[in-house]
């Protein structure tokens, strides 16, 4: 059964490889609920703003091999230069290497060329969620 710390090794081995995760300051959050059910998230502060909108932050419940997607958000001055798509791409190899077998997301918003966010996902490979709002993607085909 997954621990919290070894939910938290995951996420930062990964994360290290992400080009704004070498900031000053980093957490990693894991609450294990109950056995099988687990949140995790990571909150950075980049540079030395002190707003919401310094934080690149994700956050996810993990359970029944569904990585959960509640959040994901970068500063919006570091948004379309490709960072939030690698960040995607981090949190579906933590949520493979956690064993989940799909990450999901309720998508909302537009992203930086106006294009809805579940058209953005759609063109990174997620697809809808049959008779529901969100979408997802199928980690066993990467
Ligand atoms: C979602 C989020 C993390 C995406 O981050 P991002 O860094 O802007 O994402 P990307 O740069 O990968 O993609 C944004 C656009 O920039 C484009 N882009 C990426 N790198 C680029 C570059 N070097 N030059 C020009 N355009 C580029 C992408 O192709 C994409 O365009 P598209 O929407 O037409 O496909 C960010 O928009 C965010 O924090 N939003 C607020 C919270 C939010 O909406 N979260 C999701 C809820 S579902």
């Amino acid at each position: 059964m997954l621990t919290e710390q070894q939910a938290v090794e995951a996420a930062e081995w990964h994360m290290r490889s992400w080009k704004l995760f070498r900031t000053k300051k980093h957490t990693f959050t894991a609450k294990l609920f109950e056995p099988g059910k687990l949140y995790l998230g990571f909150s950075n502060t980049d540079e030395e703003r002190s707003s919401d909108d310094s934080y690149a932050s994700w956050k996810a419940n993990i359970y029944g091999g569904v990585f959960y997607l509640l959040s994901i958000s970068i500063p919006q001055r570091r948004r379309g230069r490709g960072h939030g798509g690698a960040l995607y791409k981090i949190c579906e190899k933590i949520a493979a290497d956690l064993g989940c077998h799909r990450i999901q997301q309720t998508p909302s918003g537009w992203s930086m060329t106006g294009k809805s966010r579940r058209v953005y996902l759609h063109q990174r490979g997620w697809l809808d969620v049959p008779g529901s709002s969100e979408v997802f993607k199928d980690l066993r085909r990467e």
